[in-house]
């Protein structure tokens, strides 16, 4: 039986991948700081622990794993990671994860580390014009991110493309474009645009009004959580390293995405554009070398994967509505 170690298990993505890997047979270690608040991911061990600490790390490798998955990082949606507040944090907390449990990894003698970097490793000029962005592998440099975030993620990469230069570990790299679904961070200040649309329209009357920052022309791609995980997996069997963009090509305006969640709530919905953190005006997946490399691209409709989560943040939504009463 395979053996898999995964970091960043009580979060979203880790979640579901833990669901994935047992359905295919692994022996599960999640460890996060935390349990998945949704009761997702039931690894075979879940160990509470803090990855930027060297101690954990090597810890949590007891036992000897065939693969680790390093997805632990602090992030979140726009209302995260472009005010600025959070910068400090962001940075020392994932850098120090990905340091520890990289070196703990090869030290342990691991053969396989995959690693969760994001599409805000680009650079801000190649995302100037709304309705052609560029974002193809090769175009992340010269590297200028709009985010510390994305700088963080850019150094990570080059961190873990070292170990398997220097080390021979193993290494996979993922550039993940704006990851939803149901499990995911709804509320709180940390989710994403589709999580949050959903929960506005949710939270609105019919024919009432619900906020939308920035001037609703900056445009997205959103990638259902399934299609993420599946990415992961084949990258792993795969024989390339990366990075590569594991995101959908399915690119929307903002205030159109609005619209397409109004219309499948049914309700009858006004937009009102405010001043927000906005981040790049435009950002798609370019899923070229991903088709090339692993004969696959991801290839589900966005309204079909915004459907079922505007469906299980309603859920959540009357859960805590019945709770209150
Ligand atoms: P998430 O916040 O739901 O999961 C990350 C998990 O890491 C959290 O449960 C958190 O508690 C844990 N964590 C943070 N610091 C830790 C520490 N010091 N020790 C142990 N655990 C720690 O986020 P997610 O959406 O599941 O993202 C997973 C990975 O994918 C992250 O690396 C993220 O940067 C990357 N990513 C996600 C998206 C997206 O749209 N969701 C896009 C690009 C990249
Ligand atoms: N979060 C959020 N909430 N965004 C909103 C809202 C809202 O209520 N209203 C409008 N937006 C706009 C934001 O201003 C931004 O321009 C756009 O929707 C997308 O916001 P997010 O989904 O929060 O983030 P992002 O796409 O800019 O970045 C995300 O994706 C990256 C990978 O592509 C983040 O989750 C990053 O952490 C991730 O790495």
């Amino acid at each position: 039986m395979k053996r898999a170690l995964v970091c960043g298990a009580g979060g979203f993505i880790g979640g579901h991948l833990v669901n994935r890997l047992k359905s295919e047979g692994y022996w599960v270690r999640g460890v996060d700081l935390k349990y998945n608040e949704y009761g997702n991911g039931n690894a075979d061990d879940f160990v509470i622990g803090d990855l930027t600490d060297p101690v954990v790390c090597k810890n949590v490798l007891e036992g000897g794993f065939d693969e680790v998955y390093q997805l632990a990082a602090d992030m979140g949606g726009a209302g995260y990671i472009f005010t600025g507040e959070n910068d400090a944090a962001v940075m020392h907390n994932s850098a120090l994860c990905n340091l520890h449990m990289l070196h703990a990894a090869q030290q342990a003698g691991v053969k396989k580390i995959f690693y969760s970097s994001s599409a805000c490793m680009y650079p801000e000029y190649n995302q100037l014009d709304p309705e052609n962005p560029k974002c193809s592998e090769e175009s992340a440099y010269p590297a200028a991110p709009d985010s510390e975030y994305g700088w963080e993620k850019l150094f990570s990469e080059r961190l873990y493309l070292t170990y398997q230069r220097n080390l021979g570990i193993t290494v996979k790299v993922a550039r993940f474009h704006n990851i939803f679904g149901p499990q995911g961070t709804w509320k709180g200040g940390k989710e994403k645009a589709p999580a949050a649309i959903c929960r506005k329209v949710i939270e609105a009357e019919d024919g009432g009004t619900i906020e939308i920052w920035g001037d609703g022309k900056q445009t997205r791609s959103f990638l259902y959580v399934d299609e993420c995980v599946e990415g992961v997996r084949r990258l792993m069997e795969s024989d390339f390293s990366g990075p590569v963009n594991i995101g959908s090509e399915e690119m929307i305006s903002i205030n159109d995405f609005a619209k397409m969640i109004a219309e499948i709530s049914g309700k009858k919905i006004t937009i009102k554009n405010i001043p927000g953190p906005q981040g790049v005006r435009g950002r798609n997946s370019d899923n070229a070398l991903i088709q090339e490399k692993l004969g696959w691209a991801p290839s589900q409709s966005l309204r079909e994967g915004i459907t079922k989560t505007y469906q299980w943040i309603s859920e959540q939504a009357n859960k805590e509505v019945a709770e209150l009463v």
